[in-house]
């Protein structure tokens, strides 16, 4: 089992949803959902899709300013659309478009900037001669190839453009796949054959076994305890960039994310769709950096979190680590807030972004904090530590009904 403490240190990630769809600012799966034929995607997408103001810094930047700690980049999605210049194929950024290789320079100032660096990859691709379809809605079954020897052939191309992602940018942290077709694919081997290239790399499960991290999209379900997990996001309601997606989520939505997945020990990948020219929309960059603005005054509760036994409540949400509980609220409960869900002990208790001791009373069951602000102190959370003795323990694991971020049993 690879180590996965990088991935915990981090629990948060940009998911970069980038290419030739990006031209058409219809999201990722317009070449799909349109049906667009290939020459057309190619002349109106591909071909205008220049990267012209490309500027991985910058992303790295913006991440680093959210406080995240690796980012994921589509290197090819569903469309077949290569962002370097594969030699499997001729589909790719080296052949039309920006006409250079943008794959490299993101692994480069990603990593200079003490980031974490990750691939999307999707086996699936519409327009390839042997994929059964441009238009297949769903991933194709054993019978839907024209023949085993396209079949093969496809596996042979999916496998040399995973070698080449593999084996041309320095050390990958972690392989993103999407667009899986595992029983189809001989992705064990496919797999191995990249942990062999890449000996500490992380796998998603997407391309089933061997994996090390388990996917949750567009939701927050946690993995069983002890398996490393992450919940993937948008920020508006797209993937690709979309011009017409103005359904942002407030930064405010984003700590409760982040904190409702760090209760849980896992990540959160969110992500962007920068434009065809490589600029982040400007709303994507402000919600980001207002979030991580939170995140330096709040990222200990974060930050590699351990999986907190606590359930739910109506005023936020609990993270843990080591010694410490740390309760979010972002439901205001006026100047007393009552926590009736802990058997520990309370040393003490204090706002994490700063300031002298909060009063506290502790009677049998319920711990109730007095002397709080009227408004919340942090709109977009205020963030209690306590310091308990021992390791942080509930008082009734409950288990008889459903319980909201539990994973289902
Ligand atoms: C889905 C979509 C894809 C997107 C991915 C992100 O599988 O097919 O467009 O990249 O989710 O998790």
């Amino acid at each position: 089992m690879n180590n996965t403490n990088w991935f915990h240190e981090a629990r948060y990630g940009m998911f970069i949803h980038w290419g030739a769809y990006s031209v058409a600012a219809r999201g990722e799966w317009a070449a799909n959902r349109e049906r667009i034929p290939f020459d057309e995607y190619k002349r109106l997408y591909a071909e205008n899709f220049r990267a012209e103001n490309y500027d991985p810094a910058a992303w790295a930047a913006l991440a680093k300013d959210a406080g995240m700690g690796y980012a994921v980049l589509t290197t090819r999605h569903h469309d077949g659309f290569a962002l370097w210049p594969t030699k499997a194929g001729e589909f790719h950024v080296g052949n039309m478009g920006p006409r250079r290789d943008l794959v490299g320079p993101f692994v480069e100032a990603f990593r200079a900037a003490g980031l974490r660096v990750g691939f999307y990859y999707s086996p699936a691709n519409w327009f390839h001669p042997d994929y059964p379809g441009s238009c297949f809605r769903d991933w194709p079954g054993v019978d839907d190839w024209k023949s085993d020897e396209a079949r093969q052939r496809f596996i042979a191309y999916y496998r040399a453009q995973l070698r080449e992602l593999m084996t041309q940018y320095g050390k990958i942290d972690y392989l993103w796949y999407d667009g899986c077709i595992p029983d189809n694919l001989q992705c064990a081997e496919a797999n191995e054959e990249m942990l062999r290239l890449q000996p500490h790399l992380l796998i998603n499960e997407r391309n089933g076994k061997p994996w090390h991290v388990q996917i949750s999209e567009q939701a927050i379900k946690p993995a069983a305890p002890g398996v490393a997990w992450e919940a993937c996001m948008t920020l508006n309601d797209n993937w690709g960039y979309h011009a017409g997606d103005s359904h942002w989520k407030r930064p405010g939505q984003v700590i409760q994310m982040l904190t409702e997945t760090a209760a849980k020990a896992g990540n959160l990948l969110l992500n962007v769709g920068p434009k065809a020219d490589g600029t982040i929309p400007g709303e994507s960059a402000a919600i980001l950096r207002e979030a991580g603005a939170w995140l330096r005054r709040n990222g200990e509760s974060i930050y590699n979190s351990s999986r907190s036994p606590f359930t739910w409540n109506n005023w936020g949400r609990v993270t843990t680590r080591g010694n410490k509980v740390y309760l979010h609220i972002w439901n205001n409960t006026g100047p007393e807030l009552c926590f009736a869900e802990m058997k520990n002990r309370v040393q003490s208790a204090r706002f994490l972004d700063g300031g002298g001791p909060i009063a506290f009373e502790q009677k049998a069951d319920r711990l109730v904090l007095r002397g709080l602000p009227v408004s919340l102190r942090d709109l977009l959370a205020t963030t209690i530590v306590l310091q308990v003795e021992g390791d942080p323990e509930t008082l009734t694991p409950q288990t008889s009904f459903w319980i909201p971020g539990e994973p289902a049993t």
